[in-house]
């Protein structure tokens, strides 16, 4: 049975006072309302994730995720944090190859792939991203391209380990606009991903792979979005700076 995950991605955003308090209404409410069937995960800036491990460690179903990490171990890499490091303070999970990150930073599908190994190999969950444009979109073979995604920077891990990993598809023109996709173009999307795992993995890898949808989700089109066959839960960006949204998503399944 594939996991059913709501992350929350907070990006570049809340000072260390902000954080805390709202790390630890999110935590409470987890606690006391959400069903340990779903796994909750917070992203905060790097600044603040030693500190929320600490706010997690009670909650049997709420995990802390970094935004990125360098796809080496160590090294003259000014401003840039490792897997090690993330696993040394209790991270779980990494989230790579955000289109804000492609967009802004270059990271290439190349890239991506020694992110993942390396994320992999410090025992971190990659919460791997993929997505189209807008112009992609229009045009044929927006699906073909976002499953090339995962063919460039996934297709090479072992069975085993590609079961490690999970799958954020987040439309581009979906992001921070409030357009959000409609439950049948994401599970359009996600079933498209999922038979592409298929055909390398088999049939029951795919099945057990979590795919969070990601662009302008909230609480009131979650509900439709997490109905859907092949929606697993999703990754939230500006929803996620509300506790009480974001936890209302958590719910919503
Ligand atoms: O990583 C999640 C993010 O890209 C989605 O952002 O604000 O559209 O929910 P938002």
């Amino acid at each position: 049975m594939r996991k059913k995950i709501v992350a929350g991605n907070w990006k570049m955003n809340k000072t260390a006072e902000e954080a805390l308090i709202l790390a630890s209404e999110v935590a409470n409410m987890v606690k006391d309302e959400v069903s340990t069937d779903v796994t909750v995960v917070i992203a905060s800036p790097s600044l603040y994730l030693s500190t929320l491990t600490k706010y997690a460690e009670p909650v049997v179903n709420l995990g802390i995720s970094a935004q990125n990490c360098h796809q080496k171990a160590s090294g003259a890499y000014t401003g840039e944090i490792s897997a090690p490091m993330l696993k040394s303070i209790g991270v779980e999970y990494v989230i790579l190859g955000h289109s804000e990150r492609r967009q802004y930073f270059g990271e290439t599908n190349e890239q991506l792939a020694e992110k993942v190994n390396i994320s992999l190999e410090n025992g971190l969950t990659p919460i791997f991203c993929c997505g189209e444009s807008l112009e992609q979109r229009n045009a044929p073979g927006y699906l073909e391209f976002v499953a090339s995604q995962l063919t460039d920077s996934l297709f090479h891990l072992s069975v085993e380990d590609f079961g490690k990993v999970v799958i954020a598809y987040e439309p581009i023109w979906a992001i921070g606009t409030g357009v959000t996709a409609s439950s049948d173009q994401a599970q359009e999307m996600h079933a498209f991903l999922r038979a592409h795992v298929a055909t390398k993995y088999g049939q029951e890898v795919a099945d057990n792979t979590s795919i969070l949808y990601g662009g302008s989700c909230n609480e009131k089109n979650a509900p439709e979005l997490f109905s859907r066959e092949d929606i697993d839960g999703g990754l939230i960006g500006g929803a996620s700076l509300k506790s009480r949204e974001f936890v209302n998503i958590a719910k919503s399944f």
